[in-house]
C-alpha cells in the first residue's frame, strides 16, 4: 500500500544530499507496505528570487529512484539549506498503471506550484476532474490524486484577497474531497511550510528538537473559515510571536525538525516523539512551529493533540541475521507468543487478566453472540479459535470476512460483541465493518498489533497482541499472537464456570509450555527445507485437514499463494469426497494435517481416500505416530499439545514451507508482487 514520508528542517542546515538521504531512507522504511513506484519533491535552486520545486519519480524500487536522483546534474547536491521541506512517496497502483507519471508527488501544473502526496482513494475525483478540465486545467496522469494539487491551485488562483494561508487553502480543498486520504502538501508559494491532513488514512508527525519533549500538548484551533475576517485573523496569528497555540511557542526561532509519515517505522530512527493526526485535522508547520487546525469542533472530542512517545525500537524492525523479515518473524515466535502472554497469565495462580477488557467484561459476559471480523490471516485467527471460544464461552460465535460481512449488510444487534482482528489496525474493510457495528450499538473489541492505529482508537476496548512490529507482507507471528490472545479471552470468559475448570487448567498449562514447543518445531527447519526442494517446481499444492486444524490449512495455503505464486488450496478434509478428490492423482502434491485429536479417525479416512488414488501425501502429525508413518510419503513430526492450541504449532511448518519455496523459486519473500502489508483501501 502507499507510503508517505516528509522531512522539514527548520534552522537545521542540511545539504541537499543529506535531505535526499533522509527522504530515501524514509521510503525504504515504508517499502514493506508494498508499492510499485516512488517519487520525491524537493526545492530546486530557484530562479529570479522565486522558489522552484523539483520532482523525481520512477517506476519500480526505491533504489531505482535513488539512482535517478544522482544521475541528475541540474541540482547541486552539496548546497546547504537552512530551512527546507521535502516530500516522498511509495505508490501502490489503484487508479492508473504503475508508471513515473502516475506516481506521486502529483502536481498542479508544469511549474510544480503545488505538489501533493496521497494515501487512500478520492471517490469523487471524476466530478472534480470534469470541473477543473472545464476551467482549463490539463491532466497528465490517470490518478485520482491529481485533482488535489490542481484544485489547490485553482483555489489559490481564485482567492478573494491577496493573502491566503496555506492551511486555509488546504481546508478549502478537503471540503471538496470525498473518500479516504492522508495528504501532505508542498508549494512554491509557501516555501519552508508544510501542510498535512487526513481522513480515514493514518498520518503522524514526529518532532525532533534541542530540548526534551515530554508532555507537550498542541491545542486545536477551531472556527477558522473562508471569510475575509478569518483571513485577517490568520494573518495576525501568523505574525504573532510566541503564540500559545503552537508547539514550541516558548522556543521561538528554535532549530527543529519535523517528520511526516503514514507509519511510525519511518520516523522511529529520528525521534520517538510524535503526534497522531485525527480525521479532518489540518496540521501546518510555519516558521518552525506546528499548529493543528480544524474547521469545527466535534462533540466530545479532545481539544488537544498530545505528543506521544513511541515504544518501538529501530532494531526491532531490522532484519538481523535473517535473509528476510518473514524468516526473522517466523523464528521470533517463541518470544512473540511469550510477549503476548506476558503479565496477563499468572502460571502460579492460573489467573488470566486482560487489562484492556476489564472495564467491559461484565457487559461482554452478558452478550448473546460473538462476531469475529477480519481479513486474510487475521480472519484465519478468528476461524482457528472459533471452536474453543464456543466451548469456553458457551455462546454462538460467528467468524466473518470483513468485506463479505459488509456486502451482506449482516444484522448486528446491541447485545452482540464484535471483535475486529487486524495486525495493522488500519485495514479499510475491517475498519468499515467496525464503524458499521458501532452504529448498530454493538460493543466493539479490537485485537490489534499496532498501538494508536485506527482500529485501536475507534473500538470500545481491546487487546494489544504485543507481537512486535511485523514487516514481512505475509503475516506470521501476528497470526500466532492473535491466536493466543483469543484463547486468553476464552479463558477469561470461562473463569467462573465450574464445569470448565479442568479444561481451563489444561489450556493454561499448554500455553505455558508453548514457547518451548515452538522452538522444537523451528528446529525442523532443515528437514522442511529438504522437503521443499522436491516441491518447488510444482504448479499446485493442496493442504488438507479438519476440526481445529482446518484454519491451519487455509492459512498455510494463503502463505503459499502469497509468496510462492503457486496455486494452493486449503481443503476441509470432510469435503474431500464432495469435489476435491477429483484433483488427486500421483502427481498432485498434498500436505495433510493429522493431529491426535477428536478428528484423528476421520482424517485417517481422508488419508485412505488419498492414498487409494496413488496420492503421496506429506503428513504433519504428532511425534511417534506409527499408524501414520507407514502411509505417508514423508512426515513432519510435531510435538503434541492441547488440541485447541495445536494449530499454533502446526501452522509453523507451513510458514517455513512457503518461505523456502519462495526462496527456491527466486522470489522476493518480503515484498510479494501485487500485495501490500497494510490495505487501507476498500
Ligand atoms: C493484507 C495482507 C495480509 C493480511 C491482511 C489483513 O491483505 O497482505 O497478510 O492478513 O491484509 O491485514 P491486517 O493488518 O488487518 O491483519
Amino acid at each position: 500500500m502507499c507510503g508517505i514520508f516528509g522531512y522539514l528542517n527548520y534552522r537545521v542546515p542540511r545539504t541537499r544530499k543529506e535531505i535526499f538521504l533522509t527522504l530515501i531512507k524514509g521510503l525504504q522504511r515504508l517499502e514493506y507496505r508494498g508499492y510499485d513506484s516512488a517519487g520525491i519533491a524537493v526545492d530546486g535552486p530557484g530562479k529570479d528570487q522565486t522558489a522552484d520545486i523539483r520532482l523525481f519519480k520512477k517506476k519500480g524500487k526505491v533504489k531505482a529512484l535513488d539512482e535517478e536522483i544522482y544521475k541528475s546534474d541540474s541540482i547541486d547536491l552539496n548546497a546547504e539549506l537552512d530551512t527546507h521541506f521535502g516530500i516522498a512517496h511509495t505508490r501502490w497502483a489503484t487508479h492508473g498503471e504503475p508508471s513515473a507519471v502516475n506516481s506521486h508527488p502529483q502536481r498542479s501544473d508544469k511549474n510544480n506550484e503545488f505538489v501533493v502526496i496521497h494515501n487512500g482513494i478520492i471517490t469523487n475525483y471524476k466530478e472534480l476532474k470534469k470541473y477543473l478540465v472545464s476551467k482549463g486545467y490539463e491532466f497528465e496522469s490517470d490518478t485520482d490524486t491529481e485533482v488535489i494539487p490542481k484544485l489547490t491551485k485553482y483555489l489559490y488562483d481564485n482567492r478573494e484577497s491577496d493573502y491566503v494561508s496555506f492551511s486555509t487553502l488546504v481546508e478549502r480543498v478537503i471540503k471538496q474531497l470525498e473518500g479516504a486520504f492522508a495528504l501532505v502538501f508542498k508549494s512554491v508559494h509557501f516555501p519552508g511550510e508544510a501542510v498535512a491532513t487526513r481522513r480515514g488514512s493514518p498520518l503522524l508527525i514526529g518532532v525532533r528538537c534541542q530540548y526534551e519533549l515530554s508532555t507537550e500538548q498542541i491545542p486545536v484551533q477551531y472556527n477558522r473559515g473562508d471569510s475575509r475576517k478569518d483571513e485577517l485573523q490568520e494573518k495576525n496569528f501568523r505574525n504573532r510571536v510566541g503564540s500559545t497555540n503552537a508547539l514550541h511557542s516558548v522556543h521561538d526561532r528554535m532549530a527543529v525538525e519535523f517528520y511526516f509519515a503514514s507509519d511510525a517505522s519511518a520516523i522511529i530512527e529520528h525521534t520517538n516523539k510524535v503526534i497522531y493526526l485525527e480525521d479532518d485535522d489540518v496540521a501546518v508547520v510555519m516558521e518552525g512551529k506546528l499548529y493543528v487546525h480544524r474547521i469545527k469542533p466535534k462533540a466530545g472530542e479532545d481539544p488537544v493533540r498530545a505528543i506521544q512517545t513511541l515504544q518501538i525500537e529501530l532494531q526491532q524492525i531490522m532484519k538481523g541475521k535473517f535473509k528476510a523479515f518473514m524468516q526473522k518473524e517466523i523464528f521470533e515466535q517463541p518470544e512473540s507468543v511469550f510477549n503476548t502472554m506476558r503479565g496477563r497469565i499468572c502460571f502460579e495462580s492460573n489467573k488470566v487478566l486482560l487489562g484492556g477488557l476489564s472495564d467491559h467484561l461484565k457487559e461482554i459476559k452478558r452478550c448473546r453472540r460473538l462476531i469475529m471480523i477480519g481479513c486474510g490471516t487475521s480472519y484465519h485467527a478468528g476461524l482457528a479459535t472459533r471452536q474453543i471460544l464456543e466451548e469456553l464461552t458457551e455462546l454462538p460465535v460467528m467468524v466473518e470476512l470483513a468485506s463479505d460481512f459488509l456486502d451482506r449488510i449482516t444484522p448486528v444487534f446491541r447485545d452482540d460483541v464484535c471483535f475486529f482482528i487486524s495486525q495493522s489496525g488500519e485495514t479499510a474493510d475491517t475498519l468499515m465493518a467496525l464503524r458499521y457495528c458501532k452504529q448498530r450499538g454493538a460493543l466493539t473489541v479490537g485485537i490489534t498489533n499496532t498501538v494508536g492505529s485506527s482500529i485501536c482508537r475507534e473500538t470500545d476496548c481491546g487487546v494489544h497482541i504485543n507481537a512486535g512490529p511485523e514487516v514481512g507482507v505475509a503475516s506470521t507471528k501476528a497470526y500466532t499472537s492473535q491466536f493466543v490472545s483469543l484463547i486468553m479471552f476464552g479463558l477469561i470468559m470461562s473463569e467462573d464456570r465450574l464445569s470448565l475448570q479442568s479444561r481451563r487448567l489444561e489450556i493454561i498449562n499448554g500455553l505455558q509450555k508453548l514457547p518451548e514447543l515452538i522452538k522444537e518445531v523451528l528446529a525442523l527447519d532443515d528437514k522442511i527445507k529438504g522437503i521443499t526442494e522436491e516441491l518447488h517446481h510444482q504448479r499446485s499444492l493442496l493442504v488438507m485437514g479438519r476440526g481445529y486444524n482446518y484454519a491451519t490449512c487455509l492459512e498455510g495455503a494463503l502463505k503459499i499463494k502469497e509468496i510462492t505464486y503457486m496455486h494452493s488450496e486449503g481443503i476441509m478434509a470432510g469435503e474431500l469426497k464432495h469435489g476435491p478428490l477429483a484433483l488427486i492423482d500421483k502427481h498432485m502434491p498434498v500436505i495433510m494435517i493429522m493431529m491426535r485429536d477428536a478428528c484423528y479417525n476421520k482424517c485417517q479416512n481422508a488419508l485412505q481416500q488419498v492414498t487409494a488414488r496413488q496420492g503421496r501425501p506429506i503428513i504433519l502429525c504428532c511425534q511417534d505416530d506409527p499408524e501414520i508413518s507407514t502411509m505417508a510419503y514423508k512426515t513432519i513430526e510435531l510435538p503434541q499439545t492441547v488440541d485447541c492450541l495445536q494449530g499454533i504449532l502446526s501452522v509453523i511448518p507451513l510458514q517455513l514451507v512457503s518461505f523456502h519455496l519462495a526462496v527456491l523459486r527466486g522470489y522476493d519473500v518480503d515484498f510479494p508482487r501485487n500485495l501490500a502489508k497494510s490495505v487501507t483501501v476498500e
